[in-house]
């Protein structure tokens, strides 16, 4: 009886944890809006190294395709926005307003195949380390 009602405890116990790793943290999510806003800023701020396609520059890696995102994808927001943040663009990084690195990251994310959706994507590192690329759909 003892054993029996150890084992049922252990068993509810762990079924929280098995849920939430199955689900994963959840998605980011940005607006159409905002990814276009990103654009512009990425062609006035980023395109002159990486190059206004995102994998023409001559000087810096390719921002969208498998390399960039296998690098990526299976991390949190929060790791590629602090990146970018505190690296981008070299000798100015840091000068752009948080809401500017967060459009610039919600149109690296459009490029590389995901869907916008209905809200913001926070500027906030806390918020985006919580959160997990929008998955991106496999031909892009
Ligand atoms: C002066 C040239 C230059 C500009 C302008 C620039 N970058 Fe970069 N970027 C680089 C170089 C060089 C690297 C590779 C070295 C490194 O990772 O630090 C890089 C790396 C990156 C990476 C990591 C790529 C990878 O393969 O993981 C990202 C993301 C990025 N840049 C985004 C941006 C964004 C967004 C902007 C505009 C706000 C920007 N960069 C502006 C030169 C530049």
């Amino acid at each position: 009886l003892f054993l029996g009602a150890g084992a049922l405890v252990a068993g509810l116990a762990l079924a929280p944890g098995l849920k939430a790793h199955a689900n994963g943290p959840a998605p980011a999510t940005f607006t159409p809006a905002q990814a276009a806003h990103g654009q512009q800023l990425y062609l006035d701020n980023c395109a002159s190294c990486h190059g206004p396609d995102l994998n023409d520059g001559g000087y810096a890696p390719s921002l969208k395709g498998q390399v960039f995102r296998g690098k990526w994808t299976d991390k949190s927001v929060g790791e590629l926005y602090g990146f970018v943040a505190a690296n981008m663009p070299p000798g100015q990084a840091g000068d752009m307003p948080p809401e500017d690195y967060a459009a610039v990251v919600a149109f690296l994310m459009q490029s590389n195949g995901a869907d916008a959706g209905s809200g913001p994507l926070a500027s906030d590192t806390n918020v985006l380390s919580a959160e997990a690329w929008p998955a991106p759909k496999p031909a892009s």
